[in-house]
Protein backbone atom coordinates (compact mmCIF):
# COMPACT_ATOMS: atom_id res chain seq x y z
CA UNK A 1 0.00 0.00 0.00
CA UNK A 2 1.20 3.66 -1.00
CA UNK A 3 2.59 5.65 1.89
CA UNK A 4 0.60 8.97 2.38
CA UNK A 5 2.54 11.79 3.72
CA UNK A 6 0.63 14.88 4.90
CA UNK A 7 3.14 17.27 6.17
CA UNK A 8 6.59 18.55 5.36
CA UNK A 9 8.23 17.09 8.20
CA UNK A 10 6.86 13.34 7.39
CA UNK A 11 8.09 14.20 3.81
CA UNK A 12 11.35 15.11 4.64
CA UNK A 13 12.00 12.16 7.21
CA UNK A 14 10.56 9.81 4.61
CA UNK A 15 13.01 10.85 1.97
CA UNK A 16 16.05 10.45 4.25
CA UNK A 17 14.79 6.97 5.53
CA UNK A 18 15.28 5.64 1.17
CA UNK A 19 18.19 4.62 -0.21
CA UNK A 20 18.93 4.07 -3.80
CA UNK A 21 17.56 6.75 -6.22
CA UNK A 22 14.59 9.05 -5.66
CA UNK A 23 11.88 9.84 -8.43
CA UNK A 24 9.29 12.52 -8.27
CA UNK A 25 6.17 13.18 -10.28
CA UNK A 26 4.29 16.50 -8.73
CA UNK A 27 0.69 16.54 -9.61
CA UNK A 28 -2.64 18.58 -8.58
CA UNK A 29 -4.28 15.28 -8.91
CA UNK A 30 -7.72 14.39 -10.65
CA UNK A 31 -5.36 11.71 -11.93
CA UNK A 32 -5.59 10.33 -15.73
CA UNK A 33 -3.51 8.17 -18.05
CA UNK A 34 -1.22 11.20 -18.92
CA UNK A 35 -0.26 11.46 -15.37
CA UNK A 36 0.13 7.49 -15.12
CA UNK A 37 2.69 7.76 -18.04
CA UNK A 38 5.01 10.01 -15.91
CA UNK A 39 4.73 7.25 -12.73
CA UNK A 40 5.62 4.41 -14.76
CA UNK A 41 8.95 6.43 -16.12
CA UNK A 42 9.62 7.38 -12.99
CA UNK A 43 9.37 3.66 -11.64
CA UNK A 44 11.15 2.45 -14.88
CA UNK A 45 14.06 4.79 -14.24
CA UNK A 46 14.04 5.04 -10.18
CA UNK A 47 14.31 3.03 -7.04
CA UNK A 48 11.67 4.74 -5.42
CA UNK A 49 9.00 7.28 -6.24
CA UNK A 50 7.17 9.94 -4.87
CA UNK A 51 4.40 11.93 -6.26
CA UNK A 52 2.51 15.01 -5.20
CA UNK A 53 -0.68 16.03 -4.73
CA UNK A 54 -1.14 19.18 -4.10
CA UNK A 55 -3.82 21.87 -5.90
CA UNK A 56 -1.56 25.34 -5.19
CA UNK A 57 -3.45 28.48 -5.15
CA UNK A 58 -0.41 30.50 -5.47
CA UNK A 59 -0.75 29.15 -10.05
CA UNK A 60 -4.43 30.39 -10.19
CA UNK A 61 -5.93 33.71 -11.40
CA UNK A 62 -8.88 35.17 -9.51
CA UNK A 63 -10.96 34.13 -11.95
CA UNK A 64 -9.57 30.66 -12.39
CA UNK A 65 -10.74 27.49 -11.54
CA UNK A 66 -9.29 26.79 -8.38
CA UNK A 67 -12.66 26.35 -6.30
CA UNK A 68 -13.69 23.79 -8.74
CA UNK A 69 -10.86 22.02 -9.63
CA UNK A 70 -11.80 18.29 -9.58
CA UNK A 71 -10.29 16.66 -6.25
CA UNK A 72 -10.53 12.60 -6.65
CA UNK A 73 -8.04 11.86 -3.82
CA UNK A 74 -9.09 7.60 -3.22
CA UNK A 75 -9.71 7.42 -7.16
CA UNK A 76 -6.15 9.12 -7.03
CA UNK A 77 -4.61 6.72 -4.50
CA UNK A 78 -5.21 3.68 -5.68
CA UNK A 79 -3.95 4.83 -9.29
CA UNK A 80 -0.67 5.53 -7.84
CA UNK A 81 -1.06 2.24 -5.88
CA UNK A 82 -1.22 0.19 -9.47
CA UNK A 83 1.45 1.75 -11.07
CA UNK A 84 3.52 0.90 -7.90
CA UNK A 85 4.23 4.77 -6.95
CA UNK A 86 6.19 4.26 -2.71
CA UNK A 87 4.20 7.53 -1.20
CA UNK A 88 2.33 10.30 -1.98
CA UNK A 89 2.54 13.71 -0.56
CA UNK A 90 -0.79 15.31 0.05
CA UNK A 91 -0.56 18.00 2.41
CA UNK A 92 -3.40 21.07 2.78
CA UNK A 93 -2.85 24.88 2.37
CA UNK A 94 -1.64 25.35 6.10
CA UNK A 95 0.39 22.75 5.86
CA UNK A 96 2.84 23.57 2.89
CA UNK A 97 2.45 27.35 3.26
CA UNK A 98 2.77 27.91 6.76
CA UNK A 99 1.58 31.29 7.81
CA UNK A 100 4.64 33.62 7.06
CA UNK A 101 5.42 32.18 4.14
CA UNK A 102 6.61 35.16 1.85
CA UNK A 103 9.20 33.98 -0.83
CA UNK A 104 8.33 33.97 -4.22
CA UNK A 105 10.35 31.69 -7.20
CA UNK A 106 10.52 33.37 -10.70
CA UNK A 107 11.83 32.84 -13.70
CA UNK A 108 12.35 35.33 -16.07
CA UNK A 109 11.88 35.21 -19.81
CA UNK A 110 10.41 32.44 -20.79
CA UNK A 111 7.52 33.29 -18.65
CA UNK A 112 5.85 36.42 -20.21
CA UNK A 113 5.17 34.12 -23.34
CA UNK A 114 1.76 32.04 -24.47
CA UNK A 115 0.40 31.24 -21.58
CA UNK A 116 2.66 33.36 -19.28
CA UNK A 117 0.47 36.43 -21.36
CA UNK A 118 -2.51 35.06 -20.50
CA UNK A 119 -2.40 34.22 -17.10
CA UNK A 120 -0.74 36.39 -15.03
CA UNK A 121 1.40 35.69 -12.06
CA UNK A 122 0.41 31.73 -12.84
CA UNK A 123 4.18 30.00 -13.83
CA UNK A 124 5.58 32.09 -10.61
CA UNK A 125 2.67 30.20 -8.57
CA UNK A 126 4.69 26.84 -10.44
CA UNK A 127 8.41 27.59 -10.13
CA UNK A 128 7.19 28.66 -6.22
CA UNK A 129 5.62 25.87 -5.96
CA UNK A 130 7.97 23.28 -7.72
CA UNK A 131 10.92 24.80 -5.80
CA UNK A 132 9.59 23.99 -2.42
CA UNK A 133 8.46 20.45 -3.78
CA UNK A 134 12.00 20.02 -4.47
CA UNK A 135 13.59 20.88 -1.98
CA UNK A 136 11.90 19.16 0.37
CA UNK A 137 12.09 16.19 -1.75
CA UNK A 138 15.39 16.44 -3.21
CA UNK A 139 14.75 13.96 -6.13
CA UNK A 140 17.25 12.92 -8.53
CA UNK A 141 14.88 12.74 -11.15
CA UNK A 142 11.86 14.61 -11.33
CA UNK A 143 9.41 14.39 -14.19
CA UNK A 144 6.83 16.55 -15.97
CA UNK A 145 4.69 16.21 -19.22
CA UNK A 146 5.17 17.97 -22.62
CA UNK A 147 1.47 18.30 -22.84
CA UNK A 148 2.32 21.80 -20.65
CA UNK A 149 5.59 22.56 -22.55
CA UNK A 150 6.14 26.12 -21.40
CA UNK A 151 6.14 24.80 -18.15
CA UNK A 152 8.72 21.71 -19.11
CA UNK A 153 10.95 24.85 -20.20
CA UNK A 154 10.52 26.90 -17.32
CA UNK A 155 11.48 24.21 -14.89
CA UNK A 156 14.02 23.07 -16.62
CA UNK A 157 15.57 26.67 -16.35
CA UNK A 158 14.91 27.11 -12.88
CA UNK A 159 17.06 23.99 -12.08
CA UNK A 160 19.97 24.85 -13.79
CA UNK A 161 19.48 28.33 -12.10
CA UNK A 162 19.26 26.64 -8.95
CA UNK A 163 19.72 22.39 -8.78
CA UNK A 164 17.62 21.09 -6.47
CA UNK A 165 16.83 18.16 -8.63
CA UNK A 166 19.41 15.73 -10.21
CA UNK A 167 17.28 16.18 -13.64
CA UNK A 168 14.20 17.13 -15.44
CA UNK A 169 12.89 14.50 -17.23
CA UNK A 170 10.28 15.43 -20.31
CA UNK A 171 7.97 12.97 -21.19
CA UNK A 172 5.77 12.56 -23.98
CA UNK A 173 2.05 13.57 -24.44
CA UNK A 174 -0.42 11.14 -23.66
CA UNK A 175 -3.55 11.33 -26.33
CA UNK A 176 -7.08 10.19 -26.27
CA UNK A 177 -8.30 7.60 -29.47
CA UNK A 178 -9.37 10.61 -31.34
CA UNK A 179 -5.71 12.94 -30.25
CA UNK A 180 -7.08 15.20 -27.53
CA UNK A 181 -4.71 15.77 -25.02
CA UNK A 182 -5.40 14.18 -21.63
CA UNK A 183 -6.03 16.55 -19.06
CA UNK A 184 -7.66 16.75 -15.66
CA UNK A 185 -9.79 19.60 -17.27
CA UNK A 186 -11.36 17.74 -20.44
CA UNK A 187 -13.58 16.19 -17.48
CA UNK A 188 -15.46 19.88 -17.49
CA UNK A 189 -16.54 19.36 -21.20
CA UNK A 190 -20.21 18.67 -22.20
CA UNK A 191 -20.90 15.92 -24.98
CA UNK A 192 -20.49 18.32 -27.84
CA UNK A 193 -17.83 20.33 -26.33
CA UNK A 194 -15.48 17.06 -26.18
CA UNK A 195 -16.85 16.22 -30.10
CA UNK A 196 -15.56 19.60 -31.04
CA UNK A 197 -12.23 19.82 -29.04
CA UNK A 198 -10.67 16.80 -30.95
CA UNK A 199 -10.65 19.62 -33.89
CA UNK A 200 -7.36 20.83 -31.86
CA UNK A 201 -5.13 17.81 -32.54
CA UNK A 202 -5.93 17.13 -35.90
CA UNK A 203 -5.39 21.01 -36.71
CA UNK A 204 -1.86 20.96 -34.79
CA UNK A 205 -1.19 17.48 -36.93
CA UNK A 206 -2.09 18.45 -40.02
CA UNK A 207 0.17 22.00 -39.56
CA UNK A 208 3.22 19.56 -38.41
CA UNK A 209 2.76 17.64 -41.20
CA UNK A 210 1.87 19.57 -43.89
CA UNK A 211 3.48 23.14 -43.65
CA UNK A 212 6.41 24.85 -44.77
CA UNK A 213 8.24 28.14 -44.29
CA UNK A 214 5.95 29.56 -47.06
CA UNK A 215 2.89 28.51 -46.28
CA UNK A 216 2.78 28.01 -42.70
CA UNK A 217 1.68 31.63 -42.13
CA UNK A 218 -1.76 31.26 -44.44
CA UNK A 219 -2.32 27.57 -42.91
CA UNK A 220 -2.03 29.19 -39.07
CA UNK A 221 -4.78 31.80 -40.55
CA UNK A 222 -6.90 29.22 -41.93
CA UNK A 223 -6.55 27.39 -38.90
CA UNK A 224 -7.60 30.19 -36.73
CA UNK A 225 -10.71 30.55 -38.71
CA UNK A 226 -11.84 26.84 -38.55
CA UNK A 227 -11.05 27.30 -34.78
CA UNK A 228 -13.41 30.33 -34.18
CA UNK A 229 -16.16 28.92 -35.87
CA UNK A 230 -16.21 25.78 -34.32
CA UNK A 231 -17.05 27.77 -31.20
CA UNK A 232 -13.59 28.17 -29.53
CA UNK A 233 -12.29 31.20 -28.36
CA UNK A 234 -8.27 31.60 -29.28
CA UNK A 235 -5.59 32.95 -26.66
CA UNK A 236 -2.88 31.99 -28.75
CA UNK A 237 -1.78 29.75 -31.89
CA UNK A 238 1.45 30.32 -32.39
CA UNK A 239 4.87 28.78 -34.15
CA UNK A 240 7.70 29.49 -31.21
CA UNK A 241 11.58 27.81 -30.99
CA UNK A 242 11.55 25.08 -28.90
CA UNK A 243 14.40 25.93 -26.94
CA UNK A 244 13.89 30.02 -26.23
CA UNK A 245 9.87 29.85 -26.97
CA UNK A 246 10.17 32.29 -29.12
CA UNK A 247 8.44 33.03 -32.76
CA UNK A 248 10.17 31.65 -35.37
CA UNK A 249 9.25 29.98 -39.01
CA UNK A 250 12.23 27.66 -38.91
CA UNK A 251 9.25 24.47 -38.25
CA UNK A 252 13.07 22.15 -38.19
CA UNK A 253 13.46 23.51 -34.65
CA UNK A 254 9.82 24.59 -33.97
CA UNK A 255 7.11 23.60 -32.01
CA UNK A 256 3.27 24.88 -32.47
CA UNK A 257 1.57 26.15 -29.42
CA UNK A 258 -2.27 26.52 -28.78
CA UNK A 259 -4.51 27.41 -25.98
CA UNK A 260 -7.96 27.95 -27.09
CA UNK A 261 -11.54 28.13 -24.41
CA UNK A 262 -14.82 26.27 -25.22
CA UNK A 263 -16.86 27.62 -22.85
CA UNK A 264 -15.39 28.22 -19.54
CA UNK A 265 -12.82 25.28 -20.09
CA UNK A 266 -9.64 26.20 -21.39
CA UNK A 267 -7.55 23.87 -23.13
CA UNK A 268 -3.82 23.65 -24.30
CA UNK A 269 -1.90 21.27 -26.93
CA UNK A 270 1.33 21.80 -28.54
CA UNK A 271 3.27 19.75 -31.02
CA UNK A 272 6.57 18.99 -32.70
CA UNK A 273 7.03 20.07 -36.54
CA UNK A 274 7.13 16.25 -38.54
CA UNK A 275 11.27 16.36 -40.20
P1 LIG B 1 -1.02 18.67 -13.37
O1 LIG B 1 -1.82 19.44 -14.36
O2 LIG B 1 -1.73 17.75 -12.43
O3 LIG B 1 0.03 17.84 -14.17
C1 LIG B 1 1.02 17.09 -13.49
C2 LIG B 1 2.03 16.60 -14.52
O4 LIG B 1 1.38 15.71 -15.43
C3 LIG B 1 2.61 17.76 -15.34
O5 LIG B 1 4.00 17.57 -15.51
C4 LIG B 1 1.86 17.62 -16.66
O6 LIG B 1 2.57 18.14 -17.78
C5 LIG B 1 1.69 16.12 -16.75
N1 LIG B 1 0.59 15.77 -17.67
C6 LIG B 1 -0.69 16.21 -17.63
N2 LIG B 1 -1.39 15.71 -18.67
C7 LIG B 1 -0.53 14.95 -19.39
C8 LIG B 1 -0.64 14.16 -20.59
N3 LIG B 1 -1.79 14.09 -21.27
N4 LIG B 1 0.45 13.50 -21.03
C9 LIG B 1 1.64 13.58 -20.36
N5 LIG B 1 1.80 14.30 -19.22
C10 LIG B 1 0.74 14.97 -18.74
O7 LIG B 1 1.17 20.59 -14.07
C11 LIG B 1 0.72 20.61 -12.93
O8 LIG B 1 -0.17 19.68 -12.45
C12 LIG B 1 1.16 21.66 -11.92
O9 LIG B 1 1.43 22.87 -12.57
C13 LIG B 1 2.37 21.22 -11.04
C14 LIG B 1 3.62 20.98 -11.89
C15 LIG B 1 2.03 19.96 -10.23
C16 LIG B 1 2.70 22.36 -10.03
O10 LIG B 1 1.61 22.64 -9.23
Amino acid sequence: MITILTTLDSLKNHRHAQQGTIGFVPTMGALHAGHARLMHQAKHDCDHVIASIFVNPKQFGANEDLEKYPRTFEEDCALLDECRVDAVFAPTIEAFYPEGFATEVRTLGLDHVLCGAHRAGHFTGVTTVVARLFAYVRPDRAYFGEKDFQQLSIIRRMNEDFPLAGAIIGVPTMREADGLAMSSRNRYLSEAQRATAAIIPRILRTITQTATPSTLDAMLAQARITLEEAGFVLDYLEVRDADTLSMSTDVSHARIFIAARLGTTRLIDNMPFVQ
